[in-house]
């Protein structure tokens, strides 16, 4: 894994949005796998700015809500066109989102399984990680080969998103998510970690076992995956003066 330590989140955030801008200028026709919460707003806001060609981009979200409808304020379609698609020239027929109206879950997983590897595979997923150490919906002891499929939120997870919805009553229980499996066969994971509570899961993910105790874990095991952090983030790393010395060091053709 190759760990980018920043001052804060905005100069991490601007370094990894290099990173999706450029693969974005040398690929037109990229597929992209996208990802929602708080952590990747200001991403996106940097990639609306640059003012990309995404005519031929194909995106596949990694989660959405078991229930709500793509028009609900909390749903992550809404999200992704409010906070992305809707200021970019994305055509609707290359965006994937899973669908949480799915009458026959089992099946539609499947097909969204099936609509990536026809789409020829994820060239860059982009991942955030629930202080629990999921990734996409994968939460502790999913299975670390899981396809697209339904899962069940732990309590801390619906805990923690019960800030976008108003209260936690009101937070789903399943969603339908890409597994982890799925988010290993692309072929370059970028991860986006800022703030103090996801220390903890970010040392684990780095520096712990490989573990469904923590699903993010499964990532040593990737060829190529990038982790963005935050000093705060990036608190609990033993070896952090090693990631940042690496970084510092970094040949110019490596550099974003
Ligand atoms: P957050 O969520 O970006 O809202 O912290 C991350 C996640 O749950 O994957």
């Amino acid at each position: 894994m190759e760990i980018i330590i920043q001052a804060n989140a905005a100069v991490a955030n601007g370094v990894a949005a290099r990173l999706f801008a450029k693969a974005i200028r040398r690929n037109a026709g990229a597929v992209l796998g996208l990802a929602t919460g708080g952590t990747p707003l200001a991403l996106y806001r940097e990639l609306i700015a640059m003012k990309l060609d995404w005519r031929k981009i194909v995106t596949f979200n990694l989660d959405e809500y078991v229930g709500l409808a793509p028009d609900h304020s909390q749903s992550y379609h809404y999200f992704m066109w409010e906070n992305l698609f809707r200021h970019v020239n994305i055509a609707k027929k290359n965006v994937h989102i899973p669908d949480g109206l799915a009458k026959d879950i089992p099946k539609f997983c499947a097909k969204y399984e099936k609509q990536i590897h026809a789409a020829g595979g994820i060239d860059l997923q982009l991942l955030g990680i629930g202080t629990d150490g999921h990734i996409g919906f994968n939460e502790p002891t999913s299975s670390l080969a899981s396809r697209t499929r339904i899962k069940t939120l732990t309590p801390q997870t619906r805990k923690d998103n019960a800030r976008f919805f108003g209260s936690e009553a009101e937070v789903p229980h399943h969603c339908i998510t890409m597994g982890i499996g799925t988010i290993m066969e692309a072929r370059h994971c970028v991860m986006l970690a800022f703030g103090k509570n996801k220390a903890r899961a970010i040392a684990e993910t780095v520096e712990g076992p490989v573990t469904s105790m923590n699903p993010a874990s499964a990532l040593q095991l990737h060829p190529r995956v990038t982790v963005f952090l935050d000093e705060d983030s990036a608190s609990e790393l033993k070896l952090s003066d090693y990631y940042r010395w690496v970084y510092d060091n970094k040949p110019d053709w490596q550099k974003f």
